[in-house]
């Protein structure tokens, strides 16, 4: 079977704690051979702490040529766009982080080139590869509260990423950058709730800025197609941490997720059943499901990237107009 080479534009945090470790785990299909970084130090570092034999490239140019089949982008989100339509003009396949764009026209755009190209296409939505949410997704499928009416999501932080997950990448909390909390949570959490929900009919959203030039704080009321209801809360300025919240109601019960595991309250049962994360069957990464698809062909792989944006932008939109914005999403099936 051929070693596909990975090349990885952007070596910072995500490059560190996500790109470099999911690599290892198909090492034996794919390997990383070149990094680039504008901070040249970046790339170096990420190359000694993971072991690399990899070219370290002085531009995107420059590991566009060093042989690479396939690229990794995981720069700041106004790069995503023009990065990835680069690679893919180059003839590379592209796993690019979310948000895949900055608006959907963006991601429409990167879309019909890949397909035009035969190129797999994938954003790093990190949620439709973990076990627990999937998990959590299927019980809701497989019935276990009955038809969801409502569900809430709160997730909450004392500080902004610029501080706490990658000290100094202020990029974050920058307008120029694309940077918000819509864009660096929202579209992880809406998305769960579409996931879990189905199809999103409408999103009336109140954001506020309150320490930062962008949105630091989000609530959000999503109605569904079903009819369903959803709150979204999420904040980078909360005075304490507060547990994160992901509940779904149905007329048979509610499943929420906690710090131990997924809960299940049914209605006429005394306890709640707890299924412990560590009790729930791994699932293939996302880096897996990028290789195989390059092996094998990809079949729409940028769908949750493309609908998660969707959701980001229609919350934008509601802030801005103060009314319900429809989301421009598509069908997953086709
Ligand atoms: N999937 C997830 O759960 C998840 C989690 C965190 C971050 N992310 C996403 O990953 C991306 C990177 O986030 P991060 O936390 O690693 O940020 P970071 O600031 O830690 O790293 C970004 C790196 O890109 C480099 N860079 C900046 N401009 C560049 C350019 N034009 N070309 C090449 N390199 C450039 C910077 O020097 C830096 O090393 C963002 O889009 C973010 O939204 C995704």
């Amino acid at each position: 079977m051929k070693k596909w080479k990975v090349g990885v534009v952007g070596c910072g945090k995500i490059a560190l704690a996500n790109h470099l470790p999911e690599m290892l785990t198909v090492a034996k299909n794919a390997e990383v051979t070149a990094l680039y970084d504008t901070v040249r130090e970046k790339a170096e570092a990420l190359a000694e702490k993971f072991n690399l034999q990899a070219t370290i490239c002085s531009s995107l140019d420059a590991l566009l040529k060093s042989g690479v089949d396939a690229v990794i982008i995981a720069t700041p989100n106004l790069y995503h766009y023009k990065q990835t339509l680069k690679c893919l003009q180059a003839g590379k396949h592209v796993l690019v982080e979310k948000p895949m764009a900055s608006s959907v026209e963006e991601a429409e755009e990167m879309i019909a080139l890949a397909e035009e190209k035969g190129l797999v296409l994938q954003v790093n939505q990190s949620l439709r590869y973990s076990a627990p949410h999937k998990k959590f997704a299927d019980l809701i499928a497989a019935g276990e509260i009955g038809v969801p009416f409502h569900a809430n999501c709160r997730r909450t932080a004392t500080t902004s990423p610029d501080k706490g997950w990658s000290p100094g990448a202020t990029w974050f909390v920058q307008k120029k950058y694309k940077g918000s909390l819509v864009t660096d949570i929202a579209v992880h959490m809406a998305d769960f709730l579409y996931w879990c929900l189905g199809p999103v009919d409408n999103v009336m959203a109140q954001t506020l800025n309150l320490d930062h030039e962008v949105p630091d704080n989000v609530n959000a009321l999503i109605r569904f197609k079903t009819g369903a209801t959803a709150t979204l809360e999420l904040s980078w300025t909360f005075p304490c941490n507060l547990e994160d919240r992901f509940e779904v109601f149905g007329p048979e019960g509610a499943i929420a997720m906690t710090n131990e595991g997924i809960v299940i309250h049914k209605k006429n049962r005394k306890q709640p059943r707890l299924i412990k994360y560590s009790a729930i069957k791994a699932i293939p990464n996302s880096h897996k499901v990028f290789i195989d698809s390059i092996a094998k062909g990809g079949n729409r792989n940028w769908l949750y990237g493309r609908n998660a944006l969707a959701l980001c932008m229609a919350i934008i939109e509601s802030n801005k107009t103060q009314a319900a914005a429809v989301p421009a999403m598509i069908e997953s099936e086709k």
